[in-house]
């Protein structure tokens, strides 16, 4: 037995008490004892010091020239002018090898460890962190478990998936030595031509809510001080994801109401949930520069949400209020304005002149001390929060790194995000013996399934992608008991052989058209029109010409205009971003291995106009107006049937304040086993502010065998019936509203 010291017995006793006492005391005195190191820390602390905390470099500014192919990609000198001489708080980002890519799990553990050392060895020993866009897994760490991009995840309307998305890429990130995840996206994805629509959970505010918390909790859990838990960053705060014209970076035309209802409460959410960090918006939000935007920056974030983290810029967008907005007369006008706006941490990346205007500026008093005060605080809190400055080993990579368990929970991931969007007479699932054309320019690519963020910034390094993972034509190969023919080029630029298509058709029962995108993020992500390009709409045409059965299936980041070919084929599969196992996960449905239950988390345009979602208001819908898109959100099939009915509301006659009990029964009246998200929409039906035609404000996803029934019950709240008001504020109106479930309504009135 082990014998216990008398000495740590008060320690000991106390710890017990604490826990006896509830996590929240034990949290508030966690809390207390943080705040006390930091002004303890923060006292001793020269102005270099300081505002060296408030800089965050990219790699390049340690690494060895990235020409040069060396073993050991950081350069000691270079380490230590940034982490010593220039005391920097945070570096981000892969290395810039010859091909800027991915490195092995050794190689990242090791260049970590030498970054903290070097932090260890300054005067203060105030570690560094190290921060990495891994937004759908460990993007830059060689063999990660690369999930469902959020669109798909979206599309599971499982927020048990999104949960242990964000534990196992918690792990596989801690795993490799890094401390701090830029994710997750709370950006609200309304805007289909933007290029980074599917790193949002999609359209609703509601699935957004629920999937973007799951995933930061599965990633934080408690305390992310844990050794497989790491802080999370809200992207990109805020309005980021709405630009008029579509393309990245460009102006959202926001007014501050339509902002507070659709754009802000994700984020709120996220913060609510423990995440610590946010991420500014790269463009600007009706004229004003997402990093001069006081209001948004310090009125709404800190004093209306509370939010006590650290509030990082976005890639050099603090000069850029120069450069590109002309907001600034001088990069040294540009720091004043964002680090006054409410900026905590300047990703500069490239070089020390955040550190030096800065230092300028508290000298010559343009910005008090006071504020970088309050800056340097955030940072260090977040530090301590984190466990920084008590390090322990890396977590080890047996047991934590691609575990099997972690990659069988992607392959469900990656099959549950797949959406059935159209299946003509049943001709899915194939069979096993079915002899199947295979054609299109992403059957045979793993990056089409994985998108930007993806080993490499933009994804499409397709040679580095792991060879052990299958594409859709391999996935396909390895289950057919038939003939499976491919006509494709090499990569999806190459032109395929139409009339070889046509000719091998008459040999094959079914023909696989594989459509959709390269990889992209980002600016060069952007486009013109959704329409596909010319040459996958005459491969689609001659393919459907055949006369042969035709099953569409859709890759890509962003929902490509397939009007014509999806009504004039047997079966239409949107994919989307299925991530790593995404080949197999399609396979798994093709060949009824695996019963579908994805659905749409956007509506799906029928033409390149049709940017109206699902929650669209009245007068989107009178008189010649219509919310006619090709597939609504929500929309999804399966192989076995569902229905729901009997939806109940407690009361007609509501209570203000009080919540509202509905239930519902869902039943599989079909002959398979399968899942169904049931979804839960209401509506206000005379408001002193237009209202949506229904907004999703629940729903839940159940498995039932056949002939199987259930009864399912939602709690809507007060917060589920308000609104933003004619004075911005968020306000409940007393009236009649609708609750939608299937093809059922229900009403109830809400009384003062
Ligand atoms: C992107 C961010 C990303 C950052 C760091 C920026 O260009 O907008 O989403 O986190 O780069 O890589």
């Amino acid at each position: 037995m082990k014998s216990i010291n008398l000495q740590t017995l008060p320690v000991i006793l106390i710890i017990m008490l604490s826990v006896m006492a509830g996590r929240s005391v034990s949290a508030q005195e966690t809390n207390k004892t943080i705040e006390n190191k930091v002004k303890h820390l923060l006292s001793q602390m020269t102005l270099e010091e300081k505002v060296g905390q408030m800089t965050q470099v990219d790699f390049t500014v340690i690494g060895v020239p990235k020409e040069q192919n060396a073993e050991d990609q950081i350069d000691p000198a270079k380490l230590e002018d940034a982490v010593i001489n220039h005391h920097v708080g945070s570096i981000l980002n892969t290395p810039f090898t010859p091909d800027n890519k991915s490195q092995s799990i050794e190689i990242w553990r090791k260049m970590m460890r030498t970054v903290q050392d070097a932090a260890a060895r300054t005067r203060l020993k105030i570690p560094v962190i190290y921060g990495i866009d891994a937004i759908h897994g460990a993007t830059y760490t060689q063999n990660s478990v690369l999930f469902p991009q959020a669109i798909s995840m979206a599309a599971t309307f499982n927020p048990e998936l999104a949960f242990k998305e964000g534990e196992i890429t918690a792990r596989e990130v801690r795993a490799s030595g890094q401390q701090w995840n830029f994710s997750t996206v709370m950006d609200i994805g309304r805007q289909p031509l933007w290029p980074r629509l599917w790193e949002t959970f999609g359209e609703d505010v509601h699935l957004a809510t629920v999937m973007g918390t799951s995933y930061i909790k599965g990633h934080q859990g408690d305390d992310f001080s844990a050794a497989d838990k790491a802080p999370t960053c809200l992207k990109h705060y805020v309005g980021y994801s709405y630009p008029l014209n579509g393309k990245d970076r460009t102006p959202a035309w926001l007014g501050e109401r339509t902002l507070r209802e659709y754009f802000l409460p994700t984020f709120e959410a996220g913060i609510k949930a423990g995440s610590p960090t946010v991420m500014v918006n790269s463009s600007e939000v009706d004229g004003i520069p997402g990093h001069a935007n006081h209001h948004y920056l310090t009125t709404i974030l800190r004093k209306e949400l509370g939010f006590k983290g650290i509030a990082v810029s976005d890639w050099a967008d603090i000069e850029r209020l120069y450069t590109r907005d002309k907001m600034a007369s001088s990069p040294k006008e540009a720091v004043k304005i964002a680090v006054m706006a409410g900026i905590d941490m300047s990703m500069v990346p490239f070089d020390f002149s955040f550190y030096d205007l800065l230092i300028e500026l508290v000298k010559s008093r343009e910005v008090p001390m006071s504020r970088i005060d309050e800056a340097v605080s955030r940072i260090l809190k977040v530090k301590y929060q984190a466990g920084l400055f008590d390090p322990k080993p890396l977590l080890e990579v047996e047991g934590n790194f691609a575990t099997a368990d972690a990659i069988e929970t992607n392959r469900q991931a990656a099959r549950e995000s797949i959406v059935l969007a159209k299946n003509d007479h049943n001709t899915l699932p194939l069979k096993k013996d079915a002899n199947i054309l295979v054609t299109g320019p992403t059957a045979n690519l793993l990056s089409v399934m994985n998108g930007g963020w993806t080993i490499t910034w933009q994804g499409f390094a397709e040679e580095l992608y792991p060879q052990q993972k299958l594409t859709v034509l391999e996935a396909i190969q390895e289950k057919s008991t038939g003939q499976v023919t491919y006509v494709g080029g090499g990569s999806f630029d190459a032109p395929i052989d139409i009339q070889k298509v046509v000719d091998e058709a008459k040999n094959h029962d079914v023909i696989l058209l594989s459509l959709g995108e390269h990889t992209y993020t980002e600016t060069p992500g952007n486009i013109e029109t959704l329409n596909l390009d010319q040459a996958q709409v005459d491969l689609a045409n001659a393919a459907l010409a055949t006369g042969k059965p035709v099953v569409l299936l859709t890759l890509g980041g962003r929902p490509r205009i397939i009007t014509s070919i999806a009504e004039r084929a047997s079966g239409v599969i949107l994919g989307f971003l299925p991530g790593m196992e995404g080949g197999e996960a399609i396979a798994d449905i093709l060949y009824g291995d695996y019963n579908p239950n994805g659905k749409l988390p956007i509506t799906y345009p029928r033409n390149t106009n049709g940017i109206t979602p699902y929650d669209y208001k009245p007068i989107e819908s009178f008189e010649q107006n219509s919310y006619n898109p090709l597939y609504p959100f929500g929309h999804g099939l399966s192989y076995t049937t569902f229905e729901t009915n009997g939806l109940k509301i407690e009361k007609d006659k509501i209570s203000m304040g009080k919540n509202i009990k509905v239930t519902v029964n869902v039943k599989n009246t079909g002959t398979l086993k399968g899942k169904e998200a049931v979804l839960l929409y209401i509506n206000d039906v005379a408001a002193s502010v237009t209202r949506p035609n229904k907004q999703l404000k629940a729903f839940k996803k159940v498995e039932l065998n056949p002939g199987q029934a259930e009864s399912l019950s939602f709690t809507l709240t007060p917060h589920d019936l308000s609104f933003i008001g004619v004075d911005l504020k968020r306000i409940v109106e007393p009236g009649d509203f609708k609750v939608m479930v299937g093809n059922e309504t229900v009403s109830f009135t809400l009384r003062k």
